[in-house]
C-alpha cells in the first residue's frame, strides 16, 4: 500500500505499529494517518485518541476489517475523518485520502475556518462517489480559477444550491459574497428593485434608497435559484446587466458598475421555454458559459448507502445520540426506493429515522 501511494505521488512515512506512529507524529507534522485498527504496542484507537490530542487537525482514516462496522463507527465518533473497510479497494483509499487533504487545505485557510456558512459550503459537504458526480467534481474544480457564469440544472433536491456554493467558495470568489436569491420568491412587481436596487420615491413604498442584491454581492457570486420564474421583463434587464456589467436602480439615471458572476439554477427546461418563447435565448447563452446537470438519485443508486451515512452521522451528532447503522433489509429497500425527491428527501427520512430510532439499528418501518 505504501509504494501505491508513492506511485501516485504521495510522501509515505510507513510505522510498523501505533507506538512508532506516535512517535513520528511526534517528530514532526503530516498532513494525513492511515491507521489501522488492531496493531501491537498502542492499538488503532489509542492512537486515535492520541492524534486528536497531539495534532486535532490531521485528518485520521482508520482502517477496519469488514464485519466490524462498529469499530468503525465508534472511531467517527472519537474523532476519525472516515473509515475504509477492509479489504481496502485502492481506488477507495485514493479517493477518501484526497478528500481528507482538500478539506484540511480548506480547514488551514483561517479565512474560511472562521465562516461556518463557506465551512458548510465547501466540497466535503458533497457526498458522491458516482463516476458522474466525481466528474461534476472536477469540473467544479476546474472553475476554481474564473468567473464564469454557470447555469446548473437538475430536479428538485438534487444538489443544485450545494453546488452553487461549491462552485463560489472553491474558487478566488471564496472571500466575496455568495447571495442566494429565489426568483421564485419574490413578487414580480419587486423583483427588479430587489436585484437592482432603488432610489427613494421611485415607486410608493420607496421610502429610502436600497442596493439591489447585484450590488451587495459585488466581486462575488449571484446565485439565481428558479431563474425560470423570472419575468420577460426582467430577464431583458438582466441581460442588459450582464453585457454593460452595470446596474441602475430604478428610479436613478446613474448607472454603477458591477462585478459579479451569476450563477443560475433551474430545475425545469429552459431550452423548451425558450422554443415557447417563455425565456429569452440570449439570456439563456449569457447564463451557460458552463452547464452543470445535476443527475437524480436515481441514477446515481450507489451514493446511496453512502449518503445514508453520511446523513446518519450528521443527525446523530446533531441530535446528540448514540451511533446506530442500518439493516441489511433497510438498506435495501433504501436503495430499490423512488426517490423523486433525490438526496433531500432521503435527508429528510434519515432525520426522521434518527429521531424515532429504537435500539441501535434503523429498520423497515
Ligand atoms: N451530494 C450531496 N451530499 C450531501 N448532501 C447533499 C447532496 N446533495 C444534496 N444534499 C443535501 O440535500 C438537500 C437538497 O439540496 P439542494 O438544496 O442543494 O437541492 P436543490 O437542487 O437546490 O433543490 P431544489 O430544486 O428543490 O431547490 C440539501 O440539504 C443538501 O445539503
Ligand atoms: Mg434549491
Amino acid at each position: 500500500m505504501g509504494s501505491l501511494l508513492e506511485s501516485e505521488g504521495y510522501e509515505v512515512l510507513l510505522a510498523g505499529d501505533g507506538r512508532a506512529a506516535h512517535d513520528i507524529a511526534i517528530e514532526r507534522p503530516v498532513d494525513l494517518v492511515l491507521s489501522d485498527v488492531r496493531m501491537p504496542e498502542l492499538d488503532g484507537m489509542a492512537l486515535l485518541e492520541r492524534l486528536m490530542q497531539l495534532a486535532p487537525q490531521t485528518p485520521v482514516i482508520m482502517m477496519t476489517a469488514y464485519g466490524t462496522v462498529d469499530t468503525a463507527v465508534d472511531a467517527m465518533r472519537m474523532g476519525a475523518w472516515d473509515y475504509l473497510l477492509k479489504p481496502v479497494q485502492f481506488d477507495d483509499l485514493l479517493l477518501k485520502i484526497k478528500r481528507a487533504l482538500d478539506y484540511s487545505e480548506i480547514t488551514r485557510d483561517r479565512q474560511i475556518l472562521t465562516d461556518q456558512l463557506a465551512e458548510d459550503s465547501t466540497f466535503h459537504n458533497v457526498v458522491s462517489e458516482s463516476p458522474i458526480m466525481l466528474r461534476l467534481f472536477e469540473q467544479v474544480r476546474k472553475l476554481s480559477t474564473v468567473k464564469s457564469n454557470v447555469l446548473l440544472s437538475g430536479a428538485s433536491g438534487t444538489g443544485k444550491e450545494l453546488f452553487a456554493r461549491a462552485v463560489h467558495y472553491n474558487g478566488i470568489t471564496r472571500a466575496k459574497p455568495f447571495v442566494p436569491i429565489n426568483c421564485g420568491g419574490i413578487p414580480s412587481a419587486l423583483i427588479n428593485s430587489e436585484l437592482f436596487g432603488h432610489r427613494r420615491g421611485s415607486f410608493t413604498g420607496a421610502v429610502k434608497d436600497k442596493i439591489g442584491y447585484f450590488e451587495v454581492a459585488n466581486g462575488g457570486t449571484v446565485f439565481l435559484d428558479e431563474i425560470s420564474s423570472l419575468p420577460l421583463d426582467v430577464q431583458s434587464i438582466l441581460l442588459r446587466v450582464l453585457e454593460d456589467r452595470l446596474v441602475i436602480p430604478v428610479g436613478d439615471t446613474h448607472p454603477r458598475p458591477i462585478d459579479v458572476r451569476v450563477i443560475a439554477a433551474s430545475n425545469v427546461d429552459l431550452d423548451a421555454m425558450v422554443a415557447r418563447g417563455e425565456f429569452r435565448e440570449d439570456l439563456l447563452y449569457r447564463l451557460n458559459v458552463v452547464h452543470l446537470t445535476l443527475p437524480t438519485l436515481a441514477e446515481r443508486k450507489c451514493d446511496i448507502p453512502l449518503l445514508t451515512h453520511h446523513f446518519i452521522t450528521k443527525f446523530t451528532r446533531q441530535m446528540n445520540k448514540d451511533a446506530v447503522g442500518v439493516t441489511n433489509g433497510a438498506m435495501r429497500s433504501l436503495i430499490s426506493h423512488q426517490w423523486r425527491g433525490n438526496v433531500r428527501e432521503l435527508q429528510n427520512v434519515i432525520e426522521r429515522a434518527i429521531i424515532f430510532v429504537e435500539g441501535n439499528m434503523i429498520r423497515v418501518d
